[in-house]
């Protein structure tokens, strides 16, 4: 027995090619029936399965119905890609809208529905309407670019290289740095980020932010050999010309110090807070002087008496980066925790957990109540996280001075990109003064 399809080739208009062929006598390959949805025409409506008296419950071979010049199956194994189910075995059937099967074309072969191929950086799938739907991404490779550039006279040529061709221009620009989502400086460089301090009473985050970028510039730089805590107090008390101690002060004046004077460690000259009155914190109790080639040595012993280490650490002058959140990351990531200086409104203080944006609860309140001042910080990472709707909320993770018990772990997020607080206003970066002389000094020491 022989179907015959010849007047519903007619009708479907493009049915593809060597299709008779695979017209089988008997259907026992169900997916080599024949094909009514191919060609993108939908099924003429009417009653078939209904007709019938109804559906068959698993494969069965007789459960046609007369469709056109061929026939059409009731049965639950009929193909519903290249279908050769009757036009209402889904709603009657299945109770559910009939799948609509179009087909694009490119470069003379007929694609369902579905279907995707790559247009360079571009994936372009076969929508329902039997048109290519590509997506819009600038590519790295853009034929006219090289084209524009080598017509004219620019002095270069541009080529197009494989391995660049089908990425996109984000994806091309992103790799010339690779900036993870997330980074903590603690996690690339186990033991050499120093913990937050508490500042106490005292406002000297000039002191305490200058003190712990440098700590941790030096151990990374020496790659551990040195992890000095370096001595707020050394920088609070020593460090007076136009400072104001626990008062307040200037970083650029704390780097100027640290720079050409130096600083010893914490240990060796212990923060004693508070000190209020500017007598006694301007009592300076660790000096030093040149010893060549711009390095120095204290002149006094450590103010700790059990402490008998007063080397006198110091660094290059600082630079400052651009307020790009890109530049930022890639400089904390490349040479370690970087310094900020923010803005710190009232609502920071009581800060415990989250990413900290400065709100409003208190745009009501009387300007006693809306106060904002300088904060100096110390940013040692990002990352970001993930709302309910798919979006993210990206951030920095920042130490403070106010303790362990204040923020998380002394720590806190800030929203990042955003120049929250100003905070990618005015960010620092460091290098501590290092001489190979130094690390094997310190090795060989250490071996003694
Ligand atoms: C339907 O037919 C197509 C084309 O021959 C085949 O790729 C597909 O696997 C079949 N589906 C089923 C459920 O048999
Ligand atoms: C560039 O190279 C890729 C792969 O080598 C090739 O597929 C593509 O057609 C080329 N594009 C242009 C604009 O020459
Ligand atoms: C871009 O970076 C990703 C992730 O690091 C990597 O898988 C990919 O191979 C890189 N592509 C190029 C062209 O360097």
């Amino acid at each position: 027995m022989k179907l015959i399809l010849l007047s519903v080739v007619g009708l479907l208009l493009v049915v593809g090619e060597g299709t008779a062929d695979r017209i089988l006598s008997r259907r026992t390959k169900r997916e080599l029936a024949s094909p009514l949805h191919v060609g993108g025409i939908r099924d003429p409506f009417g009653s078939y399965c209904q007709r019938r008296g109804g559906c068959c419950p698993g494969r069965d071979d007789l459960c046609t119905v007369p469709y056109l010049d061929t026939i059409c199956y009731c049965d639950l194994f009929c193909n519903r890609t290249v279908s050769d189910c009757c036009p209402d075995f889904w709603g009657h059937c299945l109770g559910v809208q009939p799948p609509f099967i179009g087909t694009c074309e490119r470069n003379g072969n007929r694609f369902f529905t579905g279907q995707t191929y790559k247009e360079n950086c571009n994936l372009c799938t076969c929508g329902t309407t039997g048109r290519w739907e590509c997506e819009q991404h600038a590519c790295l490779i853009e034929s006219d670019m090289i084209r524009a550039v080598n017509r004219g006279n620019y002095g270069w040529k541009a080529a197009n290289y494989s391995q660049f061709y089908g990425m996109t221009l984000d994806e091309g620009i992103r790799n010339q740095t690779t900036l993870p989502l997330y980074f903590n400086s603690v996690e690339k460089w186990p033991g050499k980020i120093h913990e937050p301090l508490d500042q106490g009473n005292c406002a000297a985050s000039w002191a305490f932010s200058t003190a712990a970028v440098a700590s941790d510039r030096i151990s990374i730089q020496s790659m551990g050999h040195m992890t000095p805590q370096l001595s707020p107090q050394n920088l609070i008390s020593c460090d007076t010309r136009n400072q104001g101690g626990c008062a307040g002060g200037r970083v650029d004046g704390a780097w100027w110090y640290l720079r050409r004077r130096g600083v010893v460690t914490e240990d060796c000259y212990p923060y004693r807070p508070p000190q209020q009155t500017p007598a006694e914190v301007g009592r300076c109790m660790m000096q030093s002087r040149s010893i060549g080639r711009g390095k120095r040595q204290a002149t006094q012993r450590c103010p700790n008496t059990h402490n008998y280490h007063n080397d006198i650490y110091q660094s290059t002058p600082p630079y400052r980066l651009s307020s790009n959140e890109k530049e930022i990351m890639k400089e904390i990531m490349d040479n370690g925790p970087v310094q900020a200086i923010m803005e710190v409104h009232e609502d920071f203080f009581v800060y415990k957990s989250g990413i900290y944006k400065h709100t409003d609860v208190s745009f009501t309140k009387l300007p006693q109540y809306r106060k904002h001042g300088t904060h100096s910080v110390r940013i040692i990472g990002w990352g970001e996280e993930r709302n309910f709707d798919g979006t993210s909320k990206k951030y920095w993770i920042a130490a403070n001075s106010w303790g362990k018990n204040w923020g998380e772990d002394g720590y806190f997020r800030i929203a990042r990109g955003d120049n929250e607080c100003e905070i990618e206003a005015f960010v620092i970066g460091v290098w501590g003064r290092i001489t190979m002389e130094d690390i094997y000094h310190i090795r060989h020491l250490r071996y003694l």
